[in-house]
């Protein structure tokens, strides 16, 4: 096999890193060295774009093993910074990390019994385990360090929670002096994500209003008063994002499987995971594109109504704008707001949608969307099955079902499915569902058009006396050998 031999020795990699306007009518070239997270001239969306024939890549994948040998470097121990010669838009000297990306691979042989796949088939990709227990951090660590480079200090996003778990939790366990200032709406944060954004010393601002509101906010007060915006519009955080594809990859000992499949809200995730295989593809070090698979809440459904209903696609950057704009007429007319029980999707105006268009492209992808009771039941087979997820994580396990069901996921086939967030973000939810107790099942979930819980795992109430206790276990372990 034959290695590259890359050294460390760049000095602020702007030769090799550029931003890029994705409107192929545009173009428009952008220092790495500004903050600006739209495109000059034409307010497009911008892309993190390398001249990799002045890039050090190496010629296998395989050879990023190497860094675990020297993984007390804490740049080699970041699951994001551990493959930084594929997002090399950065000197190692710059490095912002929180140990993020140490995740897991989980074989889920349930799981795949409930999608309908073989034994071995269904892996989920646990992103849970990272430090503030989403995805999120992957990005984070990424984009903070684009902060640094451009010497930010104020840094603040728009969030359903997790974002927000993760900024705050970058401001408060790095030493670059950076003051988080969050944006969420009224009554839509779990409970686990607030805890996070308000025990880490984060400005929470909280807005009358959902979502897609608060995102919009925060772009004006960002672009007014000069801070660095973390959401995913800005093109670095997909940068860090790219690296769960490269753990999967790597825990796969490089194979590509057959599908990955990711819940969509923002479509960050999406977008940054096609750029992934977009890049190994050009540098020749995958030969197969693993299919996408985005699957909406049918609570907050824009992609899926735009692309498998309204046929909106990428024709190479030049997407039908009228489709768009025709839906969100249509949204507005109708007073139509996301709601779903997976609040962290709950979505309308997905900021990255051209290019999770593109990836969906490349990767010969499929959109579906789920409704919150296969969502929670997905969620309550994975717990049983796996480790944890947030209800919004569990969308991806249902539209493994929902493919395999429609014959577009085959038996055969080897699946991810991309666990988001960590089961500890959301209590509330899988409280109401496991719970025996009617009136909370009503309040939380009821009243969201959930009607039952098919696979609930109630608590057993019992006297509190020894015998009664003792014959009760006896009961149900009869019960479960039997
Ligand atoms: N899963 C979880 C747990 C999330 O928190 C999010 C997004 C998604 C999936 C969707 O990912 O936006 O890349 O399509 N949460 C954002 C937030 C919006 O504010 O925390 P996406």
């Amino acid at each position: 096999m034959s290695v590259t031999i890359l050294s460390d020795t760049r000095s602020t990699g702007t030769e090799v890193a550029f931003q890029q306007c994705i409107n192929p009518a545009c173009r428009t070239k952008v220092s790495i060295d500004r903050a600006i997270f739209e495109c000059p001239h034409c307010a497009d969306l911008l892309d993190v774009v390398y001249d990799w024939d002045r890039a050090e890549v190496p010629s296998s994948l395989s050879w990023f093993e190497r860094k675990w040998a020297e993984r007390t470097d804490p740049e080699n121990f970041s699951g994001v910074w551990r493959f930084r010669e594929l997002l090399p838009f950065v000197a190692k000297n710059q490095i912002v990390t929180i140990g993020e990306g140490q995740t897991l691979l989980q074989r889920s042989d349930p799981v795949a019994s409930y999608v309908g796949v073989q034994p071995g088939g269904l892996l989920l990709q646990y992103e849970g385990m990272n430090p503030s227990g989403s995805f999120k951090d992957n990005g984070m660590a990424a984009a903070f360090t684009h902060a640094r480079m451009v010497g930010a200090k104020r840094v603040a996003c728009a969030s359903t929670g997790n974002t927000s778990a993760s900024l705050a939790v970058f401001c408060s366990s790095t030493t670059f002096g950076f003051k988080a200032i969050i944006f969420i709406g009224s009554g839509k944060i779990a409970y686990g994500k607030l805890s996070q954004a308000l025990d880490h010393g984060a400005l929470t601002i909280q807005i009358v209003g959902d979502f897609d509101d608060a995102l919009e906010r925060v772009r004006q007060v960002a672009g007014r008063l000069g801070i660095y915006l973390m959401n995913s519009v800005n093109p670095f955080r997909l940068e860090g994002q790219k690296t769960i594809m490269y753990r999967i990859l790597e825990a796969m000992r490089w194979e590509v499987p057959d599908w990955i499949v990711v819940p969509g809200g923002n479509l960050g995730n999406s977008s940054s995971f096609g750029k992934a295989f977009i890049e190994l593809k050009h540098l020749g070090l995958i030969k197969k594109v693993p299919r996408l698979a985005v699957i909406n809440a049918t609570g907050a459904h824009t992609l899926d109504q735009l692309v498998s209903h309204h046929g909106l696609t990428w024709r190479n950057g030049l997407t039908d704008p009228d489709v768009i704009n025709n839906y969100y007429s249509h949204l507005n007319r109708e007073h139509l707001k996301a709601d779903t029980i997976a609040s962290a999707i709950e979505i309308n105006r997905p900021v990255n949608l051209k290019k999770c268009l593109r990836a969906l492209d490349f990767c010969d992808g499929v959109v579906r969307e789920v409704n919150d009771q296969e969502i929670l039941d997905a969620k309550a087979k994975v717990g049983a099955g796996g480790l944890g997820c947030e209800p919004a994580s569990a969308a991806s396990v249902a539209g493994a079902r929902l493919l395999r069901e429609q014959g577009v996921i085959a038996a055969s086939d080897r699946v991810v499915c991309i666990l988001t967030g960590h089961q500890l973000k959301d209590p509330t939810v899988t409280v109401a569902y496991h719970s025996a107790d009617q009136e909370q099942f009503e309040k939380v979930l009821g009243s969201r058009g959930v009607k039952r819980a098919g696979f609930a795992n109630r608590p057993v109430v019992v006297p509190n006396d020894l015998d009664t206790i003792i014959r009760t276990i006896g009961m149900y372990a009869t019960t479960e050998e039997a």
